[in-house]
């Protein structure tokens, strides 16, 4: 028995890379937030999303496979890489398996929502390992600009990939598992029609005054204030969203502000406050957090959204016994794919010596809220096949320019 499951599992194993071409092929089907919420209201029909699902999927996984098979071999073949790839594999074979089945069958579409909730248990580590994966690669291996830029390139699509995923399975999962949720029965799956933005700010700030209370003892103080266009004047200052999301950004802005504050303000007995402006136009639901931790200068702000770069030393793999402050540096970079993924984006401006504005903008009209989604075509691939070319613009030289060279003999 156990001989003929092994054949059975090297078959499906040999037949993955078939998979992955015919699937890559198809572009992912973006979703809108009326898509979604359709997907979960009162007609809410498991058996479309099933049938959609076990199709956009493995399209979606497909798609970002092929991304990973471009990596730098060094980088592909590091154990934490391997690891991650095997996940999608394993998951991409398992969502196949429903392909043949009956929509109609009650018993299918309940062993499908359990297998979804195996796969997305199974890629809760996904981010951790891939930065694992990326220190091992960055420790051994000189690597150059244009291999960063791959890297980071690949990391944005791949985390993008990742977060329209669990999207997808958070929402069939939560609406189809027949239970409403206790403490937001309103929301549809993981979106709450009516999100109040004031309170995600209040709830992520106290998160991050406890850890950051924990840590150093001491944490800064929050001033929020909304604004609203006079139109909408009454009206609460609320978007349709998913407030995980929100939340997420709001934690890892709030985080830096305070480990920004604290260690410049560390000699005096005040720290100036964290203020958070929340305003609600026609188009953008745009939240800035403004703190006066000393800023970061200019040549350096390019680098915050980097993979490949953090000022706080590594955490050890595994050590989880208390959540860091400051971490892998995925923080920004990870909170502005959230912000992107529904067509918003996150900026920072700084000014060296003062202090750091982050400003998170959203879509204020949910028909504006659309899943931005990686696609594998020629384009992606020319990202991957680009090299090492001389700089179009001089570089200057450290060296004092001797002029003597120049002069004229008499
Ligand atoms: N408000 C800020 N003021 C000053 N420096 C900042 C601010 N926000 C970010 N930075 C700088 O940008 C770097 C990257 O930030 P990011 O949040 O991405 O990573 P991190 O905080 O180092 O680690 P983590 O993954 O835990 O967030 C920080 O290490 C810090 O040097
Ligand atoms: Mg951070």
């Amino acid at each position: 028995m156990k001989f003929v499951r092994f054949i059975m599992k090297n078959a499906a194993l040999a037949s993955v890379p078939k998979h992955i071409e015919h699937f890559s092929k198809f572009s992912p089907s973006p979703l809108s937030m009326k898509q979604f919420l359709d997907f979960g209201s009162i007609n809410a029909c498991e058996k479309t999303s099933f049938v959609f699902l076990r199709q956009e999927l493995p399209v979606r996984l497909s798609n970002i496979m092929k991304e990973i098979n471009l990596l730098p071999n060094k980088l592909l073949t590091t154990p934490s890489v391997q690891i991650v790839q095997s996940w999608y594999i394993q998951s991409l074979l398992e969502i196949l398996e429903f392909l043949d089945k009956n929509p109609d069958d009650f018993k299918v579409l309940g062993e499908f929502v359990d297998a979804l909730v195996t796969i997305r248990n199974r890629h809760n580590d996904v981010v951790p390992t891939m930065a694992q994966g990326i220190i091992e690669y960055k420790e051994a291996f000189v690597h150059d600009l244009v291999t960063n830029q791959n890297i980071q390139y690949f990391l944005d699509r791949f985390y993008m990939s990742r977060i329209s995923i669990r999207m997808l399975i958070n929402q069939h999962t939560l609406i189809f598992d027949g239970t409403l949720n206790p403490v937001h029965p309103n929301t549809i799956g993981s979106i709450d029609p009516q999100c109040e933005v004031g309170d995600v700010v209040q709830d992520a700030f106290h998160s991050a005054k406890m850890l950051c209370d924990q840590y150093y003892l001491r944490s800064p103080d929050l001033i929020l204030q909304e604004m609203c266009s006079k139109k909408k004047k009454n009206l609460p200052m609320s978007i349709v969203y998913v407030p995980s999301h929100l939340y997420h950004m709001l934690f890892e802005l709030f985080k830096n502000a305070m480990r920004a504050t604290i260690e410049t303000h560390d000699n005096s007995n005040n720290l100036p406050p964290i203020q958070v402006m929340v305003s609600l136009g026609d188009e953008d639901m745009s939240i800035k957090v403004s703190d006066k931790g000393g800023g970061v200068p200019f040549r350096r702000m390019e680098k915050l959204f980097s993979y490949m770069y953090s000022t706080a030393p590594a955490p050890q793999i595994g050590e989880r016994t208390r959540p860091p402050l400051a971490g892998f540096g995925y923080g920004l970079p990870i909170s502005r794919l959230y912000a992107q993924y529904f067509q918003g984006d996150l900026q920072l401006f700084s000014m060296e010596g003062h202090g750091t504005d982050a400003v998170i903008y959203l879509k204020a009209l949910s028909t504006d809220s659309i899943e931005r989604l990686p696609v594998y075509n020629k384009t992606a691939l020319k990202n991957y096949k680009v090299s090492l070319e001389a700089d179009d613009w001089c570089i200057p030289s450290k060296e004092p320019l001797d002029l003597s060279v120049y002069k004229v003999p008499k």
